[in-house]
């Protein structure tokens, strides 16, 4: 009776002991379970000593020794988990199809700049580059416009601190010098690039735009050679009824210059606005090309003439999309930016 009673007493200190149990690991919650269900455990041991248990008390210490497993069995399966790393899921297919991401579009100073490329390019104009830091003589002096020629101050100038002569430059018709140079005639060139002027910013004006500069020369170039070639470009790039107007205006690299309008019209408020109420649009400056250029960049003027002109990207795209500030084009600000894509 004695050694039965000590029994009872063990399954009940072995309950309190499951209940009780907390492992931290699941190596810990392993050792538990071989603690009470291995072959060396305490319920094998339990069930040894049941044999000897006097037949009508069995009832009583089966079901406790039941118990006791029972209790083992659902603590362990309850504890399982927190040990598992969870599965999530299906195992990915990786041969599925990717989903659509969504592309990067194109900036409208790019997609601006190509159709101005494309439509020059379309009647034989090649195109040229070169550097944003620049000389004073590309920039200024070869243009025609030595030291202390007062129409260096139209182009408000950054110079680069390592020599006074060295600037970024404030227009690509330093390209048309550097090509002329390097080329003989027939030239016919395109210099798309970035320019530099130092200006306060505003909806207007910014210290970093766009230009497009053009160039031509040949033997027998003349003023009407340049009408039709931007009267072309502007119906190409604004449609086909678009109508051009030169205004004599003074350039130091081209004798003589002009400035082009285009007719935009007097519909809405805004018409009048833009075109200070006259209907027309400035859209660039021309010219043909000064003999002194000429002869500055090795080209005889006497046997070649030619005509150039220039555009700010920046401002035809404002004219194409009707964008009243010119800051929009450098915030990249996507809900602008994915208007034009
Ligand atoms: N370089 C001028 C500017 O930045 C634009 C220009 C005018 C270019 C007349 C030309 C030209 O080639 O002929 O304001």
């Amino acid at each position: 009776i004695y050694r039965n009673y000590c029994m009872l007493s063990k399954i009940d200190s072995l309950v309190k002991q499951v209940e009780g149990f907390s492992p931290s690991s699941k190596e810990e919650l392993e050792s538990f379970r071989l603690s009470y269900l291995g072959k060396k455990g305490h319920l094998t041991s339990l069930f040894n000593s049941f044999k000897k248990v006097p037949n009508e008390q069995k009832k009583e210490f089966g079901l406790a020794i039941n118990n006791l497993k029972n209790l083992v069995q659902t603590k362990i399966s309850s504890l399982k988990p927190l040990f598992t790393e969870k599965k999530t899921g299906p195992k990915p297919d990786l041969f599925k199809p990717v989903k659509n991401s969504s592309l990067g579009g194109r900036h409208p100073i790019s997609i601006v700049e190509q159709k101005i490329i494309s439509i020059f390019n379309s009647i034989g104009f090649g195109i040229s580059d070169g550097p944003e830091i620049e000389d004073d003589w590309h920039n200024f002096t070869a243009l025609n416009l030595p030291e202390d020629h007062p129409a260096r101050d139209m182009q408000d100038t950054f110079f680069v601190q390592i020599r006074p002569d060295v600037l970024l430059r404030t227009h690509t018709s330093s390209v048309q010098v550097r090509h002329m140079q390097s080329n003989k005639p027939p030239i016919r060139t395109l210099s798309p690039g970035r320019v530099y002027r130092n200006e306060a910013v505003s909806a207007r004006a910014h210290c970093l735009f766009h230009q497009v500069e053009g160039l031509y020369i040949d033997e027998k170039v003349s003023f009407s050679d340049l009408k039709q070639t931007l009267l072309y470009f502007a119906k190409e790039m604004f449609g086909k009824k678009t109508k051009i107007r030169l205004r004599p205006s003074y350039f130091p690299f081209t004798e003589p210059s002009a400035e082009v309008d285009i007719y935009w019209g007097l519909e809405t408020e805004s018409d009048y606005r833009i075109t200070k109420n006259t209907g027309w649009l400035e859209i660039l400056g021309c010219g043909m090309v000064d003999p002194n250029v000429l002869e500055n960049c090795g080209i005889d003027p006497k046997k070649y003439s030619g005509y150039a002109f220039g555009m700010g990207i920046e401002r035809i795209a404002m004219l194409l999309y009707g964008i009243d500030d010119i800051r929009l084009f450098y915030e990249n600000d996507v809900r602008f930016l994915k208007q034009f894509n």
